[in-house]
């Protein structure tokens, strides 16, 4: 069994007055284990990016704990520390187009952070890094000082992945990197992050509406529902043998003709009352949970 590269715990992210909050994160538990990548799926406005960012330390957390490699994230105030988290752990975002400055040149945004830790004093050790970043992403060294507004969309994703890479992170965060892509586009992009991680041993959190992307590219899954995790399990498990409601009516939009009847399949209503606020995760098979309360648990299985 791999280590355990995060740990989080109970985690909860709420925003707005104290006495009627916005509850995007309502105490969500899961572990990623190193050199795994865990897709976080479930639809607009569930907490799928309050959690990517609370886990980087972008807010305040209202309650919980994330461990990354044991340490509590949120608990430590040392400098050196801080920094390290910031180096081992990055996100990539959604639109590449107001991700980058476009008036910075590539090997301006993917060198931002070699300044901020002081890892290159050469001039000719940092120029030839960021020829090394480029080529790792697909694109060559001339292309360091065009400026970000001169690619296209694919192109710019590559480079916020050359900048997420730039620090040698074990951690990346992917929130939703391939959704404003070209469906062309988007396999490219998913096999580079997937060559990307083999070569770097690198461990990701995919963030994704795109149910089919995520099954190619998550060895698990978490299935996300208003704040709360409702089923998690290996990808296989979820796509084969989903539990939860809410998760066979997220697999039932997938619009995959049926090639028996060459049909669309037809939505699975949810209906909200099936999340329960009693409820909790339950293992109902090794390394399969699901949330409910005990006698939702039973009528499902
Ligand atoms: N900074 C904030 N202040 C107040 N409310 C917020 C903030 N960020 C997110 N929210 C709210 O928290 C909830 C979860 O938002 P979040 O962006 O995490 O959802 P999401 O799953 O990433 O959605 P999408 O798929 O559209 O990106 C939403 O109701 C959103 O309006
Ligand atoms: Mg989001």
């Amino acid at each position: 069994m791999a280590n355990k590269l995060l740990e989080v715990k109970d985690l909860k992210q709420y925003f707005g007055a104290a006495g009627n909050p916005i509850k995007a994160v309502d105490g969500i538990s899961f572990d990623i284990y190193e050199g795994e990548t865990l897709g976080l799926v479930g639809e607009s406005g569930c907490g799928k990016s309050t959690t990517g960012r609370s886990i980087i330390r972008l807010y305040d957390i209202t309650d919980g704990e994330v461990l990354f490699k044991g340490r509590n994230i949120h608990a430590s105030k040392s400098r050196k520390e801080l920094k390290e988290f910031n180096r081992e752990m990055q996100m990539i975002f959604q639109d590449p187009y107001a991700s980058l400055n476009p008036r910075m040149t590539a090997g301006e945004i993917i060198s931002e952070g070699f300044d901020i830790h002081g890892l290159y004093k050469d001039k000719k050790e940092r120029k030839e890094r960021i020829a090394e970043l480029l080529e790792a992403v697909g694109l060559n060294r001339e292309h360091a000082n065009r400026y970000a507004h001169e690619f296209s969309g694919g192109q710019r994703q590559r480079i916020g992945i050359a900048r997420a890479l730039s620090l040698s992170p074990s951690f990346i965060i992917a929130d939703e990197p391939i959704s404003a892509l070209d469906v062309s586009i988007q396999a490219q992009v998913v096999n580079l992050l997937k060559k990307l991680q083999r070569e770097h041993k690198l461990t990701y959190l995919f963030i994704a509406h795109d149910l089919s992307m995520v099954k190619y590219i998550s060895d698990r899954i978490a299935v996300m529902y208003r704040g709360k995790i409702v089923e998690l399990g290996k990808a296989d498990e979820i796509y084969e043998n989903p539990i939860h409601p809410y998760t066979k009516s997220l697999l039932s939009a997938v619009p995959l003709p049926d090639p028996l009847t060459e049909r669309i399949r037809k939505r699975i209503p949810y209906s909200h009352e099936e999340t329960d606020e009693a409820g909790k995760l339950h293992e109902v098979l090794p390394t399969h949970f699901v949330y409910g309360t005990e006698s939702q648990i039973k009528k499902w299985l």
